[in-house]
C-alpha cells in the first residue's frame, strides 16, 4: 500500500511507520521537520504545517496519491477538515486517530461505539488542552462528512509502550524494573487497591497493526481500541512488573483509597493508571467495550512483552525532566508510614491473557 502518515515521528505514528515499513508498504511523512526522520531514505519525507494558517501550510500535500492516510496528529476540526478536503480527490481512505476521550459520560462501564460524544458548547473553540474529547469528536465528524465510506476513526485507549513521551505506564515499568530512574526510592512501593481494579491499556505496536490492517481490509467506521474490558486488572500489572522486576522490584504496598486522597495523589497522574471511585465521572474509562475491535483483528500482546520492551527503552533514554507528575518519593514515604504495609496481596495466576 501507499500511505501518507500526517505526523509519524513521535510515538504512536513511530509504530506506525515501523509497521508499515515492515510489511512491504511505501511511506510518505508529513510533517514540521522538529522531530527527526528515524528511516532517513526508506520513507518520502514532506514538509509542511497541517494548520492551513501556518506557512508553509499544506503546499507539500499539493501532489500525490495514496491508498490511505493516516492521521496521528490531529486536534482541531478545522485543521483536520483542511487536509481531509485537500486529499479526498487522491487518496482511498482516511484513517483519523480519535481517542475514548470522545464519550460525554464516561462514569458507566462498557461505552460501545455508539455511545454519546462530548459537543463543544463554543463550535469555534481550539482549546485543545480544555475539550481535548468534544474536538476529537468534531474532527470524527468531519472526517466521517467528507470521505463517508471511506473513513476510519479509530478511538485509543491509554497507548503505551516504547517511546510513550507521557510517561504514564513508563512509572509504573521505572518503578518496578529501573527505581534508580525515580531517584530515592524505597524497598516498598505504594500500589492502589483493590487489586481487583480493571485496567485497558494498548501497546502502541499493536495499535498500529490493528489500523494497518483495517485500512488492508477495507473497513470502515469507528472502532473503540485498547485491551477487551476485563481482560486485566492492578492485580495483573503488578505481577507482571514484579517479574519484570525480578531482584530489582520493590515489595508491595496495596493502600486504600482514603490514604491515597489524603495525601493528595492526583488521579491518573499522581499514580497513573489510578481512577479512583472519587472521580467517578471517569469510571468506564478502564472497561471501554471494544467487541468490535476484537471481532475485527485487535490483538493484545501479553502485559509482559510490553514490560519488557517500554523497560528497555528506558534503560537507554536520557530520563532527565521526567515524572514530575507522579508521586514524589517524600509522598510515597508519607503513604508508607501512615499505611504499614500489609501482608503481600494474593498474587493472580495465568490471569494474563493474550489476545
Ligand atoms: N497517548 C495516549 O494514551 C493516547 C490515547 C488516545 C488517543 N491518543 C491519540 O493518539 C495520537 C498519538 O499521537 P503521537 O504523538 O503518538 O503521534 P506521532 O505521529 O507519533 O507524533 C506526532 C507527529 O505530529 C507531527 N506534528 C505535530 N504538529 C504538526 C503540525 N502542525 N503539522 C505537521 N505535523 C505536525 C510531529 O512532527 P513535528 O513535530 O516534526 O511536526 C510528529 O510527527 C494523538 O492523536 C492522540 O490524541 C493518544
Amino acid at each position: 500500500m501507499k500511505l501518507l502518515v500526517l505526523g509519524g515521528t513521535r510515538f504512536l505514528g513511530r509504530h506506525v511507520v515501523d509497521a508499515a515499513l515492515g510489511r512491504g508498504d511505501q511511506v510518505t511523512l508529513f510533517t514540521r521537520g522538529q522531530a527527526p526522520n528515524h528511516w532517513g531514505d526508506a520513507v518520502k519525507a514532506l514538509i509542511g504545517n497541517r494548520d492551513p494558517t501556518v506557512a508553509p501550510g499544506l503546499a507539500a500535500l499539493a501532489d500525490g496519491r495514496w491508498d490511505a492516510v493516516i492521521d496521528t496528529c490531529g486536534y482541531v476540526p478545522r485543521v483536520v477538515r483542511a487536509s481531509a478536503r485537500l486529499l479526498e480527490p487522491r487518496v482511498g481512505r482516511y484513517l483519523f486517530v480519535s481517542s475514548i476521550s470522545v464519550f460525554t459520560d464516561a462514569s458507566c462501564p462498557g461505552l460501545d461505539e455508539s455511545a454519546p460524544v462530548g459537543a463543544l458548547a463554543d463550535p469555534a473553540s481550539e482549546e485543545v488542552g480544555k475539550h481535548y474529547g468534544p474536538l476529537k469528536a468534531a474532527c470524527e465528524v468531519a472526517v466521517s462528512e467528507i470521505y463517508g465510506t471511506r473513513a476510519l476513526n479509530i478511538r485509543p485507549g491509554l497507548i503505551v509502550g516504547p517511546h510513550d513521551p507521557t510517561d504514564r505506564f513508563g512509572y509504573w515499568v521505572a518503578r518496578f524494573v529501573h527505581p534508580h530512574l525515580l531517584g530515592a526510592r524505597g524497598g516498598t512501593a505504594v500500589v492502589p487497591a483493590p487489586p481487583s481494579r480493571p485496567i485497558q491499556l494498548i501497546d502502541a505496536r499493536d495499535l498500529a497493526t490493528f489500523m494497518l490492517d483495517l485500512i488492508a481490509s477495507g473497513a470502515s467506521g469507528t472502532y473503540n481500541a485498547t485491551s477487551s474490558a476485563r481482560q486485566w486488572s492492578f492485580a495483573d500489572l503488578v505481577a507482571a512488573l514484579v517479574a519484570a522486576g525480578g531482584t530489582n522490584a520493590p515489595r508491595l504496598a496495596w493502600v486504600d483509597e482514603a490514604t491515597l486522597v489524603e495525601h493528595k495523589v492526583t488521579p491518573w497522574a499522581g499514580l497513573p493508571l489510578w481512577i479512583p471511585s472519587s472521580f467517578a465521572e471517569a469510571a468506564g474509562f478502564m472497561e471501554i467495550d471494544c467487541t468490535k475491535a476484537q471481532r475485527d483483528g485487535l490483538r493484545t500482546r501479553v502485559l509482559a512483552a510490553t514490560i519488557a520492551d517500554t523497560a528497555a527503552w528506558l534503560a537507554q533514554r536520557a530520563n532527565a525532566n521526567t515524572w514530575n507528575d507522579v508521586l514524589t518519593s517524600e509522598t510515597e514515604f508519607a503513604i508508607l508510614a501512615a499505611a504499614p504495609e500489609r501482608p503481600p496481596q494474593q498474587r493472580p495466576k495465568s490471569s494474563e491473557r493474550a489476545r
